[in-house]
């Protein structure tokens, strides 16, 4: 037994297996509408922290600002249920502990990786992978977050359906075995997850190292509208900090675009 089934898809006993206390229960999908649906539900029904779901095929997939994730065979599309024994108001740092985290992953992979403020991870300039941390409201004390990720491992481009998009089998030349990948990326999310409390400075640090958004002039599409500027920094808790010509603003939440020419 290899730990994959006839499909090359890692079964809940292989993931189990890796020994990840992000994965110590691990629910395996052919498919699923989506692997953060049935992980929110599982966590409202109070299942603990290292639950993981994870499916082959999604059909119903869903990314940031409520768009469309195209979830093909190939990709791994996983929801970790997240209870970290901190408060609720520190939701905000699961994101870019995460993304440093998927990062580090992957260039441990041999591929160079940046982010994207705030949660995508980029590969000259093309996403490879998305990122979806969200808070449930699931009873008890404490914060309790269903982390996503989507990362566009054994497929084509064109098979994500966005012309914006790159895969690991387009930058390695090669596919990946995914049970390989999810233990390196679980390997990572347990060190940076672990930071999120009193190392967080630390998670910010190794962002700055990483990240591909930093020192250039963007335009933010936020809920309170559009704002362009420099964005110059991060703030002590992960928000952009963008320099306009009226002062320097916070951005928690938004769409990063640059102006003149890619992310790369
Ligand atoms: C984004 O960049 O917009 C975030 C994409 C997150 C996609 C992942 S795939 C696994 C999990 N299930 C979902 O439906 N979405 C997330």
């Amino acid at each position: 037994m290899d730990g994959t089934r006839d499909t090359g898809f890692p079964d809940g006993a292989s993931v189990e297996a890796l020994g990840s206390p992000l994965a110590r229960r691990a629910e395996v999908h052919g498919s699923l509408p989506s692997t953060q649906e049935r992980a929110r539900e599982l966590a409202r029904a109070g299942a603990g922290h290292g639950t993981a779901v994870l499916a082959r095929v999604q059909t119903g997939g869903r990314g940031r600002l409520g768009r469309y994730w195209a979830s093909p065979p190939g990709g791994l599309w996983m929801s970790l249920v997240l209870r970290p024994g901190l408060a609720p108001g520190a939701a905000h740092r699961i994101t870019p502990a995460a993304a440093v985290a998927g990062a580090k992953a992957l260039w441990e992979l041999g591929v160079e990786a940046r982010i994207k403020w705030p949660n995508d991870l980029l590969v000259g300039g093309r996403k490879v992978c998305g990122i979806l941390a969200e808070t449930v409201a699931a009873g008890g004390e404490g914060l309790c977050a269903v982390l996503g990720i989507g990362l566009n491992a054994n497929l084509d481009p064109e098979q994500t359906g966005s012309a914006a998009a790159t895969t690991l089998r387009r930058e390695l030349g090669r596919d990946v075995d995914l049970l390989q990948l999810l233990g390196l990326l679980l390997g990572c999310l347990e060190v940076e997850l672990g930071r999120v409390g009193g190392e967080f400075r630390a998670v910010l640090e190794d962002w700055r190292a990483l990240e591909c958004t930093l020192g250039r002039r963007v335009r933010v599409r936020r809920l309170g509208g559009v704002l362009e500027g420099t964005a110059v920094d991060l703030g002590p808790e992960g928000a952009l900090l963008v320099r306009t010509s009226s002062g320097t603003v916070e951005v928690f939440e938004g769409e990063v675009e640059r102006l003149q020419g890619e992310f790369l």
